[in-house]
């Protein structure tokens, strides 16, 4: 393939991927949006393989590598559960920050290199860069994952004096910056580039170790925007302009999902690097603190449920984790269907962080086949719960805590959240009365017009779908 159609190529590419991105914003389009982005995927790395920069004899070695690696992605893929798709997506990020790092290294040993001047210096300029951004997302990734999948405890690691020792830290990265950028052989410049390296990872390490557990979700889409940066840097070093175009989007939309998310949970970008919040142990919260609400909760059973189900005019429905874990989404989608047919007015109300991933919830519905005209945004429906009979809270939990409106002193204060206790009635599907991911617990289950339906959520569906039934 010659250099031209090598260009066009890239350009195809880069038009595909920006219509991806464009395609993913909506539920309806993000089937076409992950096509785009399949195709332009695969047009890039042909155009990559066969183009003017890779010798014949290269080729083999390629394959075999995209072999190994396509197995290993195909296998990771068809076994992970939905629920795993976080730790899969941080250990990915990992993986974009080591091959940034390892490629950084490469340019750096080129024998072939023969730049000299300014050219020379803003070359090394990208090699320091790309290492410094591809170490710290792949350590960085590498604790989100052992966090992630419960290796590593939720709790925030804050040693005393932490933020010096980041300041520290990043004065000695400067000042090896300009050691490497003055070394007049490699072998001279390999002495900061290690040094810089290794504190590149040990900040990695320790930035997400300072983080809680309620945070982590941030923090996987802030590491996503890393490892975008860190490909865009690679680009630099290969001179790749498909690649510095790819890792902008890249960390570019990571940012921008980072700012969302720190939205919709109240915390500031800043606050969430600083870390320390939240334990994620998904433990009851302890007994006996000024801050827990006290009071009995009111159990129902299926088939009342049912009843109150059959009688009402509206219902929103909330899911969360739970519904996740129970897979329940299809039993969600036949209780719906059932009580659409009946005339119900059946809503379901997404919480921007419900589950552990952005669009947790609107992928499990779309998979069930729920319609997406009546599966609204959380600030859609919010101010709908005063006229709705029933709010049903399917495996949900800090998303509902009135707690993040009432108690300032609560650690999710200030998150917005689901109103569902200004509903006739709200009935919390759930097995048991432990806490959710933040750790806290919810006044919700103790208010007068709220029912405690205890149960695995597919379990106590399918009764309910019986007892509409019969
Ligand atoms: P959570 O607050 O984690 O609550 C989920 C609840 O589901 C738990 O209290 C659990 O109670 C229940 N549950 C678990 N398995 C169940 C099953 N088989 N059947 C029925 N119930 C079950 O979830 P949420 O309300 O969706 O809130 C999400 C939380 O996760 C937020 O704190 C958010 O910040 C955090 N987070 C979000 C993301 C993203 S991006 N969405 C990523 C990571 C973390 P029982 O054990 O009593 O059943």
């Amino acid at each position: 393939m010659n250099d031209g159609l090598a260009t066009v190529s890239y350009i195809g590419a880069t038009i595909l991927f920006v219509l991806s991105l464009g395609g993913l914003s909506n539920p309806e389009t993000s089937r076409r949006g992950n096509l785009y982005g399949m195709i332009g995927m695969a047009l890039a790395v042909l155009a990559t393989v066969f183009g003017p920069k890779v010798t014949a004899a290269g080729i083999p070695f390629i394959v075999g590598a995209m072999a190994v690696g396509g197995t290993i992605g195909v296998y990771a893929a068809r076994t992970v559960q939905m629920t795993q798709m976080p730790e899969l997506v941080a250990l990915m990020h990992s993986l974009v920050g080591l091959a940034a790092a390892l490629v950084g290294f490469a340019s750096y040993f080129d024998p072939s290199s023969n730049l000299v001047g300014a050219e020379k210096a803003i070359h090394e300029m990208e090699i320091y860069i790309g290492i410094l951004i591809g170490a710290v997302t792949f350590s960085g990734s590498l604790i989100a994952f052992g966090k992630l999948n419960g290796k590593i405890g939720g709790s925030p690691l804050l040693l005393p004096g932490r933020h010096w020792m980041n300041l520290t830290g990043l004065l000695v990265v400067i000042w090896f910056g300009r050691e490497f950028l003055n070394a007049h052989t490699i072998e001279a410049g390999m002495t900061p580039l290690i040094v810089m390296t290794v504190i590149a990872l040990l900040f990695g390490i320790h930035m997400v170790m300072a983080i809680g557990g309620a945070d982590m979700p941030v923090v996987v889409s802030m590491l996503n925007s890393y490892s975008g940066w860190a490909a865009a840097a690679t680009g630099f070093m290969l001179s790749n302009d498909l690649l510095i175009v790819t890792g902008a989007l890249v960390g570019s939309s990571g940012a921008i999902l980072s700012y969302i998310m720190c939205k919709a949970m109240n915390r500031s970008f800043i606050s969430v690097i600083a870390g320390g919040f939240g334990t994620g142990s998904g433990k009851p919260a302890p007994k006996g603190d000024a801050a827990q609400p006290a009071g009995e909760v009111a159990p129902i059973t299926s088939a009342e449920t049912a009843e109150l189900l059959r009688d009402a005019k509206s219902v929103i429905i909330v899911p969360g984790y739970g519904m996740a874990v129970a897979q329940a989404q299809h039993t969600v989608f036949e209780i719906t269907k059932l009580l659409r047919e009946k005339g119900v007015n059946i809503r379901f109300g997404i919480h921007p962080v419900a589950g552990r991933m952005p669009g947790h919830m609107n992928v499990l519905l779309a998979e069930a086949k729920v319609p997406y005209d009546i599966v609204m945004e959380m600030d859609e429906l919010n101010d709908d719960f005063p006229a709705t009979d029933v709010a049903m809270v399917i495996g949900a939990n800090d998303i509902v805590n009135p707690g993040a409106q009432d108690d300032p002193s609560s650690p999710i204060a200030g998150m917005p959240v689901l109103e569902v206790w200004k509903a006739k009635t709200s009935i919390v599907m759930k097995r048991s009365m432990a806490s959710g991911y933040a750790g806290v617990d919810n006044p919700l289950f103790y208010k007068d017009n709220n029912r405690m339906l205890f149960g695995d959520a597919k379990k106590m569906l399918d009764e309910v779908l019986m007892a509409l039934k019969a």
